[in-house]
């Protein structure tokens, strides 16, 4: 059995590489640019969105890890079945709870179907925002000790990276067939409290400003095209999307508890650096 895991050098895709790694599944990174991997993994180079890139990676390939929103996709999952893939695990996402249409929830739905539409078997991945997205605060962190947050007053229960690395993986060897699987963390905090846990564990006395809707609106639309800026302030300022709610999906399908963002900032305070 090997993998071929896909975003491999990102927050979700290295997380699934890792969870391959401790457990001695061998498998093929997709990357665009030579990148260090842990033993039993190797590099494949390869375009998500030009699946005539990595063709030739696909033979001996049981299952594949893939990220939503690529071209061409049906031409990667006829590539894979015929080099004999059995089982794709797709990282979805919450959205998928609320209307389709919007420009997020629309990619991701796109891709489940097509994956549905093969003769393929499937697990579908929907999780929260990840714990990794702490990161889009580093650059206010390295200016100073106060931290602009967007929705302050909601509430999310933001998922580690690992717990989806940790499902991925079961998925692939043959766990959750099928299965639509909607993740959270442990707990919901606000951004506010969030950067509370990311004070206490890096030692600064960091504050959190609250920002409004109208800045938290002009802030998305200068840092994304409108119609994913347009997604995110309907899942979080009008509440279409719910990423409050815990369910224990991760313990129940790992047998461990899901990890925390304690945890998390533990792990990755050398970035904050
Ligand atoms: N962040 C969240 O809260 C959240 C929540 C739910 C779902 N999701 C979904 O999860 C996905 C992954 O999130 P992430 O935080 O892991 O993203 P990330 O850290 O930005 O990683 C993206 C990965 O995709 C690779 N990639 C991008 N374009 C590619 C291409 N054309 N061909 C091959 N590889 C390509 C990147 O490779 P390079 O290193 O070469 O750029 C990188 O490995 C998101 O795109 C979203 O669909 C995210």
């Amino acid at each position: 059995m090997t993998i071929l895991i896909t975003g491999a050098t990102g927050n979700a895709g290295g997380a699934v590489v890792q969870s391959l790694a401790e457990q001695g599944v061998p498998g093929r990174a997709l990357v665009r640019t030579a990148t260090d991997l842990p033993a039993g993994i190797e590099p494949v180079y390869g375009d998500l969105n030009r699946p005539e890139t990595f063709v030739g990676a696909l033979p001996g390939v049981s299952g594949i890890f893939l990220l939503s929103g690529y071209e061409r996709l049906d031409e990667l999952l006829a590539n894979a079945v015929r080099a004999g893939v059995r089982k794709v695990v797709v990282l979805s996402s919450s959205s998928l709870d609320g209307e389709l249409t919007n420009a997020v929830a629309a990619y991701h739905h796109a891709t489940e179907q097509a994956v549905r539409a093969a003769d393929v078997e499937w697990t579908f991945l929907r999780p929260n925002s990840f714990m990794s997205n702490t990161l889009r605060w580093r650059d206010q962190l390295r200016a100073g000790d106060e931290v602009r947050v967007q929705f302050p007053e909601v509430p999310v229960s933001t998922i580690h990276p690992r717990d989806i690395g940790d499902i991925a993986v079961r998925a692939l060897q043959g766990a959750h067939d099928s299965e639509v699987l909607r993740l959270t963390g442990p707990v919901a905090l606000t951004p506010v409290e969030q950067v509370a846990v990311l004070a206490e564990t890096l030692g600064r006395p960091l504050t959190a400003y609250p920002m409004s809707r109208a800045e938290t609106h002009a802030e998305l639309h200068t840092t994304m095209p409108e119609p994913y800026a347009a997604a995110i302030e309907s899942f979080f300022g009008d509440g279409t999307v719910d990423e409050t709610s815990v369910n224990t999906t991760v313990t129940d399908a790992t047998g461990h508890p899901a990890r925390t963002l304690q945890t998390w900032t533990q792990e990755n305070r050398a970035l904050f650096g």
